[in-house]
């Protein structure tokens, strides 16, 4: 089916997901609602019908698998990631919270027959705002942040409104399960650290105390296009050359901060983008990111407002529009003291850590009991081709997730 590993490991797993948008740099590209993401969330559907988990997508396309539990009415298990990647991604990001997911809901029901709560794998379908200038668009209509019937005016680069998209999916008109979650006992994400903590100190696990704030926005610089032989240097008003000088700014202004505030020009365009014309247009990304919402909002309003004089001063005008504002979150003391006991309960190191990137995890902190466990990136390598993480530290992380659905799900432990 599919190509679907018969035998069944996180490794394994992972390779046959990244057959689903793989690139020829090796890299995986699976944008929301594209061809390779579509194939991806319904082989994912045919897998966890195979395994007893009886699959449903919700009507933004967020994919669940479900075991019931013997209480009927009682607040569901929930645990999952994202299918979406950036452009040219790794095989892990996202992915590995997903198979994790399946993996131990398919252990558990072998072991154990049915929870005594219902318990779920979700794959969301967009976390990372890869191709529209949205993210969280899976977990947001999970959570109540966005609603698929009425999705926000966002093209991609092509000019594909999400709304389009969406609907060549067969998504967004209602036919699927309402996408809002209620009466979730507790949410917890397994993903890969992204960063080099975990396997510089040589512990397998990083049990997540939070996430950083981050706001996200794009830059459009307008200024004249013209002939770059016949128009002087100074009569221009040269988009990209006032962008670039507006990037460097970005870079100074986030060193100023000081950690752990981090400041990332990630993509730019410009138009018409030909060698021998003055660019008129010059459109680029900010992401800007702290666990301190002061320090977050001091940079970037300082940056607003040196951009802006850059822009005056070059004669180009300039349009900002921020399309992301996360506030940092606290993941669940509770939940995230229960992950430390159980990783040392298997003999596993653990350590506390802040996670740098965004995840599912924070749109359910403010909502319910919310908690993530890392497993380690081999150079601390992540959005990129590169991403590695052992299998024995994947097996890892399975393993105690297991155990914490087990006492979520069927034994009812009590959170505190
Ligand atoms: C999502 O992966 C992010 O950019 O933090
Ligand atoms: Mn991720
Ligand atoms: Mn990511």
């Amino acid at each position: 089916m599919d190509g679907m590993p018969d035998a069944l490991s996180a490794e394994r797993m992972l390779q046959w997901l990244a057959s689903f948008g793989r690139q020829e740099d090796g890299g995986v590209t699976r944008l929301l609602y594209d061809e390779s993401w579509l194939q991806a969330q319904l082989a994912l559907r045919s897998c966890m019908e195979r395994l007893g988990l009886q699959p449903y997508f919700d009507d933004a396309g967020n994919l669940y698998g479900r075991l019931d539990g013997l209480e009927t009415g009682g607040p569901t298990v929930l645990t999952g990631s994202h299918i979406d990647s950036v452009r040219s991604g790794g095989r892990y990001d996202g992915a590995y919270g997903i198979v994790a997911g399946i993996l131990a809901l398919d252990r558990l029901n072998r072991l154990h027959g049915p929870p005594r709560y219902p318990l779920e794998v979700v794959s969301f379908c967009e976390e990372e705002g890869s191709r529209f200038p949205l993210a969280f668009w899976g977990s947001g209509n999970a959570t109540g942040r966005y609603d698929a019937a009425r999705p926000p005016e966002a093209a991609d680069p092509g000019g594909i409104t999400l709304r389009e998209a969406m609907a060549a999916c067969g998504f967004g008109s209602g036919t699927h399960r309402p996408c809002e979650r209620g009466g979730l006992r507790a949410f917890v994400e397994l993903h890969i650290e992204q960063g080099a903590v975990l396997e510089r100190e040589g512990v397998p696990l990083g049990v997540v105390d939070g996430i950083v704030g981050q706001q996200r926005w794009t830059a459009v610089v307008r200024g004249e296009a013209n002939h770059a032989g016949t128009t002087p240097m100074a009569y221009r008003r040269d988009a990209l050359a006032a962008a670039s000088e507006m990037i460097l700014a970005v870079e100074r202004h986030a060193l100023a901060a000081g950690a752990p505030l981090v400041g990332t020009v990630g993509r730019v365009e410009a138009a018409p983008n030909a060698g021998n014309v003055v660019a008129g247009e010059a459109r680029f990304t900010l992401d800007v990111r702290s666990p301190s919402a002061e320090q977050l909002q001091r940079c970037v309003a300082a940056l607003q407002t040196e951009l802006a004089a850059i822009a005056e001063r070059r004669g180009v005008t300039l349009e900002l529009q921020r399309w992301l504002d996360a506030r940092p979150v606290q993941m669940h003391g509770g939940l995230s003291s229960m992950l430390q006991q159980l990783c040392a309960a298997r003999g596993y190191a653990s350590r506390r850590m802040y996670s740098g990137a965004g995840h599912d995890a924070q749109l359910f902190a403010p909502r319910c009991p919310a908690a993530m466990l890392f497993v380690p990136s081999r150079g601390g390598i992540s959005h990129a081709p590169e991403e590695y993480t052992a299998p024995e530290f994947l097996d890892a992380g399975i393993d105690v997730l297991c155990d914490l659905l087990y006492q979520l799900a069927y034994e009812g432990v009590p959170l505190t």
